[in-house]
């Protein structure tokens, strides 16, 4: 027997990707090939990237012109390209870089191994169509092995919302939702190979409308489907749109035990001139009183958020409102950027803010909202919560794993194994992280 190829993936972006690089490192399993941690070594090079802002998409270019010197060593080395910059720009990889042999689009991923073959043979291959087949459904070439304790799961895939700053609908396409059956099935699977907490993944996860047996079901349906699954312990989801938040799945914050107490909402901005301009179909306020009518259902649930400051014609009082929604919100954890213009998108043909102002804003946001996180993570002293273990620590006998609320949490003496859940009372708050104790 030959030995095996080996496969060398680099995951830029979002959970989606790093689901996606899992399936591809699968796929190409089925066709001999076995990951590998080192470029170094491997006989394919794949980069899953990121097109969101313009230096996600710039990093690529850099990335592939660092394996000129490995692909004159070695000849037979093939580089492709995935991912949402391949979906954007893959005419101009294949041309800005000659040593690319593969770009493959995020709707093309189960031909993979028709491609890589392609590429054996010397052609250049650039697969991004959207095409109608259930490409997770080709993609199930998949080996039993153990996983680890999590586990991402990707729902629904898409967006049709076209906020005006926004790649995603033209990378990923037009929602849709995938079938019940085959997401059940897939978590069945993950649970008998060690999972105990899925995140379904979605561009617009809460909008998840995928047939079931007695037509389209919600995402809180689909989350009660999951809750029935034995050996399952935690369900979280991810991103959500505020005008998707349905009332069922509110409720399900309230009354599914399995539903952990964490939501990411994204609102990008406090002011609703710069909303309107966004696209994004909500204002302020009704982005508060979502937050009020979660928060009645789960009181304790953490909120976590996306931002950008500096879009177009935001002037300093419209970012002031972003700093008075924020203090109203009081986030748990929060991710925000500085407005990048993406060709193509409605924003970028807009008056930009000088950019030095917008690092101002960005500094002053970010100050407010690490605050605000540290606020949170230090409330959880003093408290019991529940730890799903995820490896060992950096001390003998000590393990880390995530509360309910998503904190990492550090604790010692620890005779719990990776995988088992165990109440723990926190005893102190770090700076990226909580230290607590098994509770006998
Ligand atoms: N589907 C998700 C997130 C998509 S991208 C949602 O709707 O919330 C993740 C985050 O990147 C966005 O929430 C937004 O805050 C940020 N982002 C997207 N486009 C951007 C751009 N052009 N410049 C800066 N940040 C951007
Ligand atoms: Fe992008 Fe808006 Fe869709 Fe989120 S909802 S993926 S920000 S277009
Ligand atoms: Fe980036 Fe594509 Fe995800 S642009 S954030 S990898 S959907």
């Amino acid at each position: 027997m030959s030995a095996p190829k080996k496969l060398f993936i680099k995951t830029y972006g979002c959970q989606m990707n790093v689901y996606d690089s899992e399936r591809m490192a699968e796929a190409l399993g089925g066709e001999g090939y076995v990951e590998t941690k080192s470029a170094d070594d491997a006989d394919m090079i794949l980069l899953n990237t990121c097109h969101i802002r313009e230096k996600a998409a710039e990093k690529v270019y850099s990335e592939l012109g660092r394996f000129k010197g490995l692909k004159a060593e070695k000849p037979d080395l093939k580089i492709g390209v995935a991912g949402c910059v391949a979906q954007a720009e893959g005419q101009e990889i294949m041309r800005r870089q000659p040593l690319v042999d593969l770009v493959v689009g995020p709707q093309s991923y189960h031909r993979l191994p028709e491609m890589e073959a392609k590429a054996r043979t010397g052609e250049k291959v650039l697969d991004t169509d959207f095409p109608e087949e259930d490409k997770f459904e080709k993609l199930k070439n998949r080996p039993k092995a153990k996983r680890g304790p999590t586990a991402f799961l990707t729902v629904q895939e898409g967006c049709d919302k076209f906020c005006a700053f926004c790649v995603v609908p033209y990378t990923r396409g037009a929602e849709v939702s995938r079938p019940a059956d085959r997401i059940l099935r897939e978590a069945q699977d993950l649970v008998e190979r060690g999972v105990r907490e899925i995140t379904l993944l979605g561009q617009n996860v809460n909008a998840y409308h995928g047939a079931g047996p007695n037509g389209d079901m919600t995402l809180a349906q689909l989350i009660w489907e999951l809750d029935k699954v034995d050996g399952l312990e935690r369900i979280r989801f991810t991103t959500s749109h505020p005008n998707d938040m349905q009332d069922d799945l509110i409720e399900a914050h309230g009354t599914c035990a399995k539903l952990m107490p964490y939501l990411h909402l994204p609102v990008q901005a406090g002011s609703d001139k710069i909303l309107k301009r966004m696209n994004r179909a909500h204002t302020a306020e009704s982005y508060l009183r979502l937050i009020e009518r979660i928060r009645a259902a789960r009181p304790d649930i953490l909120i976590s958020g996306d931002f950008i400051v500096g879009f177009p014609e935001e002037t300093e009082e419209d970012f002031q409102a972003t700093l008075d929604l924020v203090e109203e919100v009081k986030y748990g954890t929060a991710y925000s950027f500085k407005y990048s213009t993406r060709p193509g998108t409605p924003a970028a043909e807009r008056t930009q803010v000088d950019p030095q102002e917008a690092d101002d804003r960005l500094q002053r946001l970010q100050a407010l909202l690490t605050k605000q996180q540290r606020e949170v993570q230090d409330s959880m002293v003093d408290r019991d919560v529940t730890v799903l273990f995820e490896k060992a620590g950096r001390f003998p006998g000590q393990m880390v794993g995530k509360s309910d609320y998503l904190h990492a949490v550090h604790v010692a003496d620890c005779d719990r194994a990776i995988g088992d859940l165990a109440r723990v009372r926190i005893l102190s708050s770090g700076a990226n992280s909580l230290a607590g104790a098994l509770i006998e």
